[in-house]
């Protein structure tokens, strides 16, 4: 009773103190900010909002790893990446985060290259597609997709394209921690993962449970 109450109560807050996000670029799979948004989609759905994986977005993104830009609407937030390979992902199952992100700010982030997991099985022409989830202090995840075609002659966007707004920020979190001592670096391990929960960080690390 008390469980559940305080569960309640935890996902009223979660959904009061969390910001819905936006993809700039790559294109996302579809719209699902606002009030133009189909009235099915929700960005609490895993994996991607409730966007079918077939609508047919698709960017040429290079095979080196390309530019991510994000609409971020809140005060700070984790971000992972992740990334699915297949016409129609069902496993996002390589980390482009590792460690994930905090930003911080309201506006545009815009990293001009993701860096990309060593001896990936793609080549030009290799469809795949991006996971993007955002999460709040209480393990509250957002999510949205964008779908892409790995292409050997594209390239990351221009430092023109790809600005990021005043104030907005991004830190890997344990890189952060790693400047500080051993102890610090543990202490802010065991504080994130009391704050996400560990079913949370199976579903943003794309692991199948
Ligand atoms: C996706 O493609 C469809 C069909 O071309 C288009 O109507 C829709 O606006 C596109 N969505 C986005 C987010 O660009
Ligand atoms: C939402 O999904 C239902 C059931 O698939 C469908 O009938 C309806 O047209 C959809 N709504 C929109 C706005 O696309
Ligand atoms: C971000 O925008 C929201 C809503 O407009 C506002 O409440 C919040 O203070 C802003 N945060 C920052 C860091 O600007
Ligand atoms: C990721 O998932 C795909 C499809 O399920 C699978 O073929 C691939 O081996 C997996 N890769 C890793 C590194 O788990
Ligand atoms: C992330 O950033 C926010 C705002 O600066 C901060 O309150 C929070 O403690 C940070 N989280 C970690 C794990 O560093
Ligand atoms: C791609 O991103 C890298 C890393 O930020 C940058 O050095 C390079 O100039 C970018 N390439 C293009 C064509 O913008």
């Amino acid at each position: 009773m008390a469980l559940a109450g305080a569960l309640v109560l935890l996902a009223t807050t979660a959904q009061l103190a969390t910001a819905h996000f936006g993809i700039e670029y790559p294109t996302w799979r579809d719209n699902t900010l606002g009030s133009t948004a189909n009235s099915n989609y929700s960005q609490w759905e895993y994996p991607c909002a409730g966007v079918p994986g077939t609508l047919g977005n698709r960017t040429d993104w290079p095979l080196t790893g390309g530019s991510l830009a994000l609409d971020l609407h809140h005060d700070w937030t984790y971000i992972f990446i992740n990334l699915g390979l297949g016409e129609n992902v069902a496993n996002f199952n390589y980390s482009l985060t590792d460690p994930f992100w905090n930003s911080t700010g309201n506006g545009t982030l815009c990293i001009p290259k993701v860096t990309l997991p060593a001896n990936l099985p793609i080549s030009d022409g290799s469809l795949g597609s991006l996971q993007i989830i955002t999460l709040g202090e209480k393990g509250q995840s957002l999510y949205n997709c964008a779908d892409i075609t790995f292409r050997a002659n594209v390239a990351n966007l221009t430092e023109e394209e790809c600005k990021t707004s005043p104030g907005v920020t991004y830190a890997p979190v344990v890189a952060a921690a790693t400047t500080k001592s051993a102890g610090a670096t543990a202490g802010v391990n065991t504080g994130v993962l009391s704050a996400v929960g560990l079913l949370t960080l199976l579903f943003v690390f794309g692991m199948s449970v």
